[in-house]
């Protein structure tokens, strides 16, 4: 998968991404980061891309004509020619990321993802070209390559071998739309707080029990909205697990 990042930053964008899992995954090949420097497509001898918003008001504008010529560059590198590219602005102004969101953007071949500066970009350009307005929080950053970096982080980690054991992206938090059950390694005791016993159980059917329960309690607590909503769409499988823990209350 290709990811080309439009920015002002471009080391901002690989100093972290160059670490750790995604930084194995460009060595490796499984990803590709191009980023492309905004800046380069100036075409002014001061290299200029920002100038101030007519109508006035605070602060200053980038340019289209610089964010236009850093995306045909790319249009001429792009893998497949005939593949319309998705095009992400990164902005507080646009839809929050999530997972499902996460999912459907690691389908593609190229992902272009543009970040913003200052004020923000001339509304031309983004309507010439973006295709996805997408943003991480409601809160304002100062420039949209901290959320790119998330957009990839998040996207490269579903492309095939990415994660070392290709489960890890199968059970966990928002996976089946429930948070991910707590999790223990060794010491057995940690300042006399003991690992639950029914992991150390050995008993497969019993830890997968708790594991939901826990989901379910963790969900309900922190995200009450993830909550009823996993409530409402998968009724039968909570109906099972209620029917499964009133014999057991009654057993007791
Ligand atoms: N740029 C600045 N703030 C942002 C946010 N919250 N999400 C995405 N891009 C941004």
């Amino acid at each position: 998968m290709n990811f080309h990042i439009m920015t002002l930053f471009p080391d901002m964008v690989m100093g972290g991404l160059k670490e750790s899992i995604t930084g194995r995954a460009i060595e490796t090949g499984l990803i590709s980061v191009n980023t492309v420097n905004i800046r380069d497509f100036a075409g002014n001898k001061y290299n200029h891309v920002d100038d101030y918003t007519y109508g006035g008001g605070a602060g200053m504008l980038m340019q289209p004509g610089p964010v236009y010529d850093a995306y045909q560059s790319i249009l001429e590198k792009k893998s497949n020619p005939d593949k319309k590219m998705r095009v992400i602005y990164m902005t507080p102004q646009g839809t929050p990321f999530n997972q499902a969101m996460a999912n459907e953007f690691a389908k593609e071949e190229d992902l272009v993802i543009l970040c913003g500066h200052y004020e923000g970009i001339d509304e031309r350009v983004l309507e010439l070209i973006v295709t996805d307005n997408v943003s991480i929080g409601d809160f304002v950053l100062t420039g949209g390559e901290l959320p790119a970096m998330m957009i990839v982080d998040a996207v490269s980690r579903l492309v095939p071998g990415v994660l070392g054991c290709d489960e890890s992206a199968v059970y966990e938090s928002f996976y089946d739309g429930l948070l991910e059950y707590p999790q223990y390694t060794r010491p057995e005791t940690f300042m006399d707080m003991q690992v639950p016993p029914v992991l150390l159980s050995g008993h497969h059917k019993n830890i997968a029990e708790w594991r939901y329960e826990q989901s379910l309690i963790r969900t309900k607590e922190r995200r009450p909205d993830l909550y009823e909503k996993y409530i409402a769409e998968n009724k039968e499988e909570y109906q099972q697990y209620q029917k499964r823990q009133n014999k057991l209350k009654k057993k007791r």
